[in-house]
């Protein structure tokens, strides 16, 4: 861990061109690609829109013409790394089947990052978020299931179980209670600011992924399932990027961006399986490098400080995909039951929640007419007899329990299934058995 990618010599940003050819690679084959590769090249896509995004706000803020100079150059760079990165996506993965791999890297991501935060409070709030990634990626699975007879697990692998959580009618807030305290730009930990930086890339990118393929379906129920979470994921931004100090500067931002690309490459090239994706990462993992050194000089010469004030003298490791069934159990377990508090940018719990509560209102409406996220299990209900779930026989036996901790007696959605209904349902065969 003694890699200082301060002293590192990474690639000139001059050398950093390729041509058409080498920018547009050969994609993955859906079926024989490990999942965390999968998960690996959906999170990096993020990262790099959001490094493309920031610099354009950067540029738009910023009236020195020799600065924006430097900020062209290596923006028109972070684009050309985000077309090949992105697609390596095989034509033939349907939109579903990337969704749940979208869902994966939000499962095992923000797992792996709430075991590794330094920060509590930050902490708390990876495994919030955590619990309402796992219910989305149940419920897609059945449209996956439903609309293209996949077996979610030929996605996840077995690494991910699939079950429901914190139900998603209850992800819909009062835009204001999502927001948390940031943290403290001088005291917070390098890992603390690259584990949310990066988890703030990924729920964007998922946001807009959902939003520009999600009326891809004519089945308006998948639609309107997209409309549902796509919702919540501009939650997750939102309360994700309210943890960022805002009174960091351009400078410090723009050094934790390239800081959080060479992070997340470097990760990458130490866990990846496959070769020639693996140099891939490697490329890039020197091309972040050199970003870095530029945002570095950057940051000495305007703000007349030391880059290692912001983001240490060592690499921190955010994004370690590797099964975390154990660690989101436990958070199933024991939190399903969690709601955002209406004061104090806390939380709380179902039955302590106040008459006033404030996402109440919100709730209500959203789902006056039913929420799409229940009729997937209405549906399945109708056409299969029950639900698709993949978990362990322990875990599924605790599905009618677990509901009954995570419903809300004050606000439900008509179309809800109700604990009762779904002690019916378990009584029928397993559909995963058919998609053996
Ligand atoms: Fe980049
Ligand atoms: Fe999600
Ligand atoms: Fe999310
Ligand atoms: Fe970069």
């Amino acid at each position: 861990m003694s890699f200082n990618p301060l002293q590192e010599k990474g690639t000139p940003i001059e050398k950093q061109i390729r041509n058409w050819h080498e920018i547009t690679k050969k994609p993955f084959n859906k079926t024989e690609v490990d999942c965390y590769t999968r998960t690996r090249q959906i999170l990096m896509n993020g990262i790099e829109v959001e490094a493309w995004n920031f610099k354009h706000n950067f540029s738009r803020n910023c009236a020195d013409a020799e600065i924006n100079k430097f900020i062209a150059q290596t923006r028109r760079i972070e684009d050309m790394q985000q077309t090949t990165v992105n697609w390596l996506t095989p034509a033939d993965q349907s939109v579903l089947e990337t969704t749940l791999g979208y869902e994966q890297v939000a499962v095992d991501l923000t797992a792996w990052m709430a075991q590794n935060e330094p920060d509590p409070y930050v902490k708390e709030t990876f495994d919030f978020g955590l619990l309402e990634d796992f219910d989305h990626l149940y419920r897609y699975s059945q449209w996956a299931y439903f609309e293209h007879g996949i077996s979610p697990n030929d996605i996840v692998q077995g690494q991910t179980d699939i079950m429901l959580s914190r139900p998603t009618q209850y992800h819909h807030n009062d835009a204001t209670l999502r927001l948390r305290k940031p943290y403290d730009k001088a005291t917070a930990d390098p890992q603390t600011k690259v584990n949310i930086y990066t988890l703030v890339s990924g729920e964007q990118q998922t946001h807009n992924y959902y939003a520009e393929h999600g009326m891809e379906y004519g089945n308006q129920c998948i639609r309107e399932t997209y409309a549902e979470i796509k919702d919540v994921e501009e939650e997750h931004v939102s309360m994700y990027e309210s943890l960022i100090d805002p009174t960091e500067s351009w400078f410090e931002k723009l050094l934790l961006h390239e800081f959080t690309e060479v992070c997340n490459y470097y990760t990458c090239v130490e866990d990846e399986v496959d070769e020639r994706i693996k140099k891939i990462w490697e490329m890039f993992l020197e091309y972040e490098i050199g970003h870095l050194k530029i945002a570095a000089d950057l940051f000495k010469k305007y703000e007349k400080r030391d880059p290692e004030e912001v983001i240490g003298n060592k690499i921190v490791i955010p994004n370690r995909f590797k099964s975390q069934k154990e660690y989101v159990t436990k958070i199933l377990e024991t939190q399903i039951q969690k709601r955002l508090s209406n004061e104090g940018m806390g939380y709380s719990e179902v039955k302590k929640l106040p008459d006033d509560w404030k996402s109440y209102a919100v709730q209500k409406k959203v789902s006056e007419e039913g929420a799409p996220t229940e009729m997937v299990i209405q549906v399945m209900a109708a056409a299969k007899d029950r639900d698709l779930t993949v978990a362990d026989n322990d875990l599924k036996d605790k599905e009618a329990e677990l509901l009954e901790k995570g419903l809300e007696p004050k606000v439900q959605a008509p179309d809800t299934v109700s604990v009762e209904q779904l002690k019916k349902m378990m009584k029928e065969k397993e559909i995963e058995h058919e998609c053996k």
